[in-house]
């Protein structure tokens, strides 16, 4: 088989590209190494930048999204000294739309059946080969049959643990890496959620967090330690726990009910420096991490996208080479920014198990002056809503 691009990996990254090349009139095919079912079953983030909702909008791909995402116009952070909501429209001009990536990645599968880009589930043994030839190749089976695509680019769009990473020489060498001491416990239950708009929490038995998927379903999420296991926590102890946090007199009631998913993640902010080599290029979790406090992950999948689609419309169309020999520069630099932004509101809200009492002042000061200035706010605001492209 033959196509211009072939993207490994059928996460929101690979499934956003393939369907902006297809406006575009460019062919790609993806392989995923799941199943269908796995992969829209899988529960991740929800709150998306105005730049994401805008290319959900130009990959034709937005009309659930706007139907039933909720516009959010605002977040509050709940610590020692009151609600701070921080007011994203009135600081910056825009707001964020709150919309589930599980939902988004069922949206644009459905664009793929429709526009008939060929989306190939359950492709074992990916291997990708000659990326630095001008005539690189993918291998794969599926149903115990051997294939190979041929293509004249490679998208990496294979997450954490995908083989594209690995395909490019000294990229492992180029990472630089922080591991945090806690995980993030998910629930998500079908009960209304306690406040119309998202809760951050800082709390003396840790970080708490209150978001949704619409009116009637919660996401809600523990700081909780790396040993701890998920058979450990019943939904009765986390409810318990989660308005232990997230009640102190300035928020609503949390309405319980049984769980529809729940989970333990542990937290990272990982860069690979190396984001393309031949005729390779990566996007999203195969080239980066970031914790979820700051909500980038997808939306930082979402400017890589950008910026190698960009660059292979100008290469495919117009001969034009500068977009795919600058996307790793492109992307880094916005990259680099979210994973500040990320570090830093998890440093700001979280309680360390080794932190010490200096420590926990320079977080307490940081909370006072956000509440006072308006400036401060704006730092928060504007990185929230999304750093331009
Ligand atoms: N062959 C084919 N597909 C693979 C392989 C492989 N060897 N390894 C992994 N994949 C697939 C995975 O099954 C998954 O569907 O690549 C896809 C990668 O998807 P994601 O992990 O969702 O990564 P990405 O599309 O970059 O999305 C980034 O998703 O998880 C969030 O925090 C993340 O929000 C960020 C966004
Ligand atoms: C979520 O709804 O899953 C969510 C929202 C905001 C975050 C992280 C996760 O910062």
């Amino acid at each position: 088989m033959k196509t211009t691009v072939a993207i490994i990996g059928g996460g929101v990254s690979g499934l956003m590209l393939a369907n902006l090349l297809h406006v575009a009139g460019i062919e790609s095919v993806i392989l995923e190494r799941h199943t269908r079912a796995y992969t829209e079953g899988r529960i991740r983030a929800g709150v998306l930048e105005y730049g994401t909702v805008e290319l959900l909008r130009k990959a034709g791909v937005s009309a659930n999204m706007d139907a039933h995402g909720l516009p959010h116009g605002g977040f509050s952070l709940l610590h020692e000294g009151g609600k701070l909501r921080i007011d994203l429209t009135a600081l910056t001009g825009h707001g964020v739309m709150v919309y589930g990536q599980t939902e988004i990645t069922i949206d644009l599968m459905d664009a793929c059946a429709a526009r008939a880009i060929p989306l190939i589930f359950e492709a074992e043994n990916v291997a990708l080969h000659d990326i630095d030839s001008p005539a690189p190749f993918v291998t794969y089976t599926k149903n115990g049959t051997h294939h190979r695509l041929e293509a004249a680019f490679i998208a990496g769009c294979d997450g954490f643990h995908g083989p594209s990473r690995q395909a490019i020489p000294g990229a492992e060498a180029s990472a630089l890496e922080k591991l945090y001491p806690f995980g993030w416990l998910g629930i998500l239950a079908d009960v209304p959620p306690m406040d119309h708009e998202l809760i951050y929490a800082d709390h003396p038995r840790g970080f708490a967090l209150s978001s949704m998927r619409s009116a009637t379903r919660s996401r809600y999420y523990l700081q909780v330690g790396l040993d701890e296991k998920l058979e450990d926590w019943p939904d009765a102890r986390i409810w318990e726990e989660l308005s232990l946090r997230l009640h102190n007199g300035a928020a609503g009631h949390i309405t319980t009910g049984p769980a529809l998913e729940k989970s333990i993640v542990p937290l990272r902010s990982f860069v690979c420096q190396k984001l393309q080599h031949g005729r390779l290029f990566l996007c999203g979790d195969a080239g980066h991490i970031v914790p979820p406090t700051g909500a980038k992950g997808l939306n930082l999948a979402a400017s890589d996208v950008t910026y190698l689609f960009e660059a292979l419309v100008s290469q495919i169309t117009q001969g034009d080479e500068t977009g795919l020999k600058t996307y790793e520069t492109r992307a880094l630099a916005r990259i680099w920014k979210a994973e500040r932004f990320s570090w830093s509101m998890t440093m700001l809200t979280h309680r360390f198990p080794t932190q010490s009492a200096f420590d926990r002042r320079m977080q307490q000061a940081e909370l006072a002056y956000l509440a006072q200035s308006q400036a401060a706010q704006k730092v928060i605001a504007e990185n929230y809503i999304g750093l331009p492209y």
